[in-house]
């Protein structure tokens, strides 16, 4: 059951009028989150705290313990496989269930933290959200490279960003915008297919290089609204792997990692390496100011230039609280 299960219905829509949609979200970084350890985190529009056994398990839970509110992130410790709030003592394990009251002899049945299902996947800690406590149905996928000893470390970045993460996800499609704001000169063509939960783009690229064309491209692979994996090929090889997570309904908290290939056994630095990562930032930079500012139009005027602004709007509809199928549980 999620954490969720039984509580009040979602956040109730922000400035754009959309709702926070369900899905997988990145909460951490994994090597951030040590075992033994635990991070306050703010997402959903709620308070959370992550977690991490000495074993290495990771959890997420409601901040606030179901016996009289303390909040576990202010004076909580991980023992073991448990956490323990700071307020009595009572012990919640992975589950959100209550361990140990260490002065009761039974534990009552509603002594139950909230509790986001959790998995870890190429280097960060996702958590699920669903207010209306249905179990996840579709999964983050494994990306090679981010395990893999021959690609570089992560090279992360971050943004808090006034804005819904559908608007950035239409940014993606948005191909006239390439132009306009990022000054790339051409608009490029993309191919787009939809699975399910599962969306993948690809535009093909030709190069101008002192050795002449190169062919490259770009392609993206979308795993709900909370996780994309982005390669660019061509120049120099590079793995994107960009989260979103809702701090509320207003807002996102943007995560960046970027994977090349080592040279020698060593990451690269400087060069055309690094030249396509500050490139990328360069546009998340150009990009956020018109989120932040600009309206949230349910009937956009569109024209025939623009990209499949209102396909990915369509495909966005699943995750939408209340237009995902019951027949999904
Ligand atoms: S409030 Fe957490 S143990 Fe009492
Ligand atoms: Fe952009």
């Amino acid at each position: 059951m999620s954490a969720a299960a039984g509580r009040t219905a979602a956040a109730a829509p922000g400035r754009s009028g959309l709702p926070i949609l369900n899905g997988w979200y990145a909460v951490a970084v994994s090597e951030a989150l040590a075992p033994g350890t635990l991070e306050r985190l703010h997402y959903f529009g709620r308070e959370l705290v992550a977690f991490r056994t000495e074993g290495g398990e990771a959890a997420v839970l409601d901040a606030y313990c179901p016996h009289l509110g303390a909040h576990l992130g202010h004076g909580g410790r991980v023992e073991g496989e448990w956490l323990r709030c700071p307020f009595h003592g009572w012990a919640f394990d992975v589950q959100g269930a209550c361990a140990e009251i260490p002065y009761a002899k039974r534990i009552p049945p509603n002594a139950r933290a909230g509790r986001y299902p959790t998995v870890e996947r190429n280097g960060f800690v996702f958590a699920w959200w669903d207010p209306s406590g249905r179990a996840p149905w579709y999964e983050i996928p494994e990306i090679a490279e981010a395990t893999d000893p021959g690609w570089s470390t992560p090279d992360r970045y971050e943004w808090d960003i006034r804005a819904h993460g559908q608007e950035l996800a239409e940014n993606g499609v948005d191909s006239a915008h390439f132009k306009y704001v990022h000054g790339t000169r051409n608009v490029p063509a993309t191919e787009a297919e939809e699975d399910g939960p599962y969306r993948r783009a690809f535009s093909p690229i030709r190069m101008k290089t002192p050795r002449g064309e190169v062919e490259g491209g770009i392609e993206s692979r979308q795993a709900g609204m909370g996780f994309a994996a982005t390669r660019f090929t061509g120049i120099c090889e590079t793995l994107e792997l960009a989260t979103t997570t809702p701090i509320d309904a207003d807002r996102v908290h943007v995560r960046y990692a970027f994977l090349q290939p080592r040279v020698d056994g060593q990451d690269p630095v400087g060069g055309a390496a690094a030249a396509i990562i500050r490139d990328i930032v360069k546009q998340m930079n150009e990009d956020v100011p018109i989120w932040e500012n600009k309206a949230y139009l349910e009937r956009p005027a569109l024209c025939d230039g623009d990209g499949p602004i209102a396909g990915l709007r369509r495909w966005a509809l699943q995750f939408h609280p209340a237009e995902t199928p019951a027949s999904r549980t």
